[in-house]
């Protein structure tokens, strides 16, 4: 019945309501196994209470999911038993020690002597904790915590594992080293949903899904997200006065898009000159321009354009 060609995990018009305030609406997902699936959205799009769900422990309003082939409403127990969660704020305890704490969450997981103790070297090596095994949680630098927290999840070798925001407020070094770890589990074969605000960890995932408002609004490899949502030339521009560079492209319609990125501007413009158009349009309220380039968009040029598309006509699918 769980024949390794099933998805790892699928949901059908998964729903969530708080009240009278719908947080998740009619999510379908399908996650196949031994690949990297990520979840992005801005705060409140609705990720964790859809991980929450699929975890088995907060039940929907409506719909239903399949993770490992158990039910999430039918067997939420089965459910737990084959997976891993690294909450978005980490499980683990402060006061405890590492070793501690790892023998907590084996107990937790119910696993013997020998297994735990086989594990246990395991998360520290993996953790690279040699030496910290005595340590207080309470005082390890963030980098390290997370990799606990991670070695804490899987301890029980579960075949799905679910990170929320597991690099939030992590240097870069050890981001870096946390993906490092994602990639060696999935290529033993763990499937891996993860959130991140990231852009560049999104890249890293085989799927990723862009929620907003709980609901689905685009899917698909980063590639494919690229190559179906921004279908006209993005320039990147370098001049002066930046806001009111923006304001001069944006009364003009031959221009699609203008975002500021950080002290550049990104334009989309499906004119047959982009280039010329715009050193036109902005050397003529005299704003010096200094390069324009032809650049590959960014996932976070997908990102916004889907996003703010979703703002001028809601409820349409991106
Ligand atoms: N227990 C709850 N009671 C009421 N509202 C809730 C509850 N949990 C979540 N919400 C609301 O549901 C919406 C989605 O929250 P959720 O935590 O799933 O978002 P998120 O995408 O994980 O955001 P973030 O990126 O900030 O973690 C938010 O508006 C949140 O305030
Ligand atoms: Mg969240």
């Amino acid at each position: 019945m769980n024949g390794s060609d099933q998805p790892a995990i699928t949901s059908e018009n998964l729903t969530r309501d708080f009240g009278r305030f719908r947080a998740v609406d009619s999510v379908n997902l399908r996650v196949d196994r031994g690949t990297i699936y990520g979840l992005l959205g801005a705060n409140g799009a609705g990720k964790s209470t859809t991980i929450r769900m699929l975890c088995g422990l907060l039940k929907p309003t409506a719909g239903e999911a399949h993770v490992a082939g158990c039910s999430i409403t039918g067997d939420p127990e089965g459910v737990k038993r084959s997976i891993g969660y690294m909450s978005q704020k980490f499980s683990l305890y402060e006061d405890l020690t590492v070793d501690e704490n790892i023998e907590f969450f084996g107990g937790v997981y119910g696993l013997d002597k020998k297994t735990l103790k086989e594990r246990r070297d395991w998360v520290i090596d993996m953790a690279g904790l040699s030496g910290r095994e005595k340590s207080l949680t309470a005082e390890l630098s963030g980098g390290w915590k997370q990799r606990l927290a991670l070695g804490c999840a899987i301890l029980h070798s579960p075949g799905i594992v679910f990170l929320d925001e597991p690099t939030g407020g992590v240097d870069p070094v050890s981001r870096r080293r946390f993906w490092d770890l994602i990639n060696r589990l999935v290529r033993n074969g763990t499937t891996v949903l993860v959130t991140t605000h990231y852009l560049d960890e999104a890249e890293y995932c085989d799927t990723i899904t862009l929620m907003h408002a709980g609901r689905i609004i685009a899917e698909g490899s980063p590639a494919r997200l690229k190559e179906e949502h921004i279908k006209t030339a993005t320039l990147e521009v370098e001049c002066d006065n930046v806001i009111e560079a923006m304001e001069c492209l944006q009364n003009d319609d031959r221009i699609d898009e203008t975002t500021v990125f950080g002290t550049y501007l990104h334009v989309n413009s499906s004119h047959d000159q982009p280039e010329s158009l715009v050193r036109s349009l902005l050397e003529g309220k005299g704003i010096q321009v200094h390069r324009i380039d032809t650049i590959v968009p960014s996932l976070e040029d997908v990102f916004i354009h889907l996003i703010e598309k979703q703002i001028r006509e809601p409820r349409g699918r991106g």
